[in-house]
């Protein structure tokens, strides 16, 4: 269902006592704002996420997810992380397709096609990050690239399973570097993918889906982009780690 999200993509940033000091003063900056049925959510390292979880300090409206998991259910694949596992200690949503795993760890469409099945299959939702790099846009090939990245990603999915994706549209030039799409680049791209959506699917489908923003989204910036029609919310990184920054985020939302 098409509700307006906030996300922190922790990234492989704090310590467990850091994690915990992080949701700690997250949730004392949100202890008396009434969400309505607006979303919160942290995304921890794995090794922090059951920490984060059960720690009697979190504010319950602060969902907790995880980074990533491995597309098979389980076996021997050293180091990874399985959807059951996640599922089993109560995380209910992951993210997928990453620019950084896309770029680091050479995520292709075809392998974020896997992991998107295995994460629904496991009964996860899903928030899947897809976005141009800077000399695609500068070429004009941005709206190209990302409904490829959908397209290969995620248009075998049924109707159905779409209630379970979130789609975080993340410029790769804008992520980390200060750089923020303009309000209006992040709301021109949105609506286009709604119309892809709205194209494969139908209308009605593409206006349940949201869509968040995702690069250099700070308290200052935050209000005008998520005032767009077509921007849901942001998933923020760098702001995500300091919990003023995150809580400012939260209530521009
Ligand atoms: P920044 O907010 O640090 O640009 O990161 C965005 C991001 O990659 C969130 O997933």
């Amino acid at each position: 269902m098409r509700t307006k999200i906030v996300a922190g993509n922790w990234k492989m940033n704090l310590n467990r006592d850091q994690s915990l000091q992080l949701v700690t003063d997250i949730s004392a900056e949100i202890q008396n704002y009434n969400l309505n049925g607006k979303r919160v959510m942290v995304f921890p390292p794995f090794i922090n996420v059951g920490y984060v979880m059960d720690s009697g300090n979190r504010n319950y409206q602060i969902e907790v997810g995880a980074q990533n998991l491995h597309q098979a259910e389980s076996g021997a694949y050293t180091g990874e992380i399985s959807a059951s596992m996640l599922t089993n200690i109560g995380v209910n949503t992951v993210i997928l397709g990453h620019s950084e795993r896309r770029e680091y760890f050479h995520e292709t469409d075809e392998l974020l096609k896997e992991k998107v099945d295995t994460a629904l299959k496991n009964g996860l939702e899903v928030v899947f990050c897809f976005g141009e790099k800077l000399d695609e846009r500068h070429s004009g090939n941005h709206f190209t690239v990302v409904e490829t990245q959908l397209k290969k990603a995620l248009f075998h999915l049924s109707s159905a399973n779409w209630e379970k994706i979130i789609l975080a549209y993340e410029p790769v030039w804008a992520i980390g570097t200060g750089m923020t799409a303009t309000p209006d680049q992040a709301q021109e791209m949105h609506a286009f993918i709604r119309k892809i959506i709205a194209n494969h699917y139908s209308e009605n489908m593409a206006n349940k889906v949201s869509i968040l923003y995702g690069g250099s989204v700070k308290p200052d910036n935050a209000a005008e982009i998520f005032g767009k029609p077509d921007v849901d919310g942001g998933l923020i990184g760098g702001a995500s780690l300091k919990s003023a920054d995150f809580a400012a985020i939260i209530k521009a939302m």
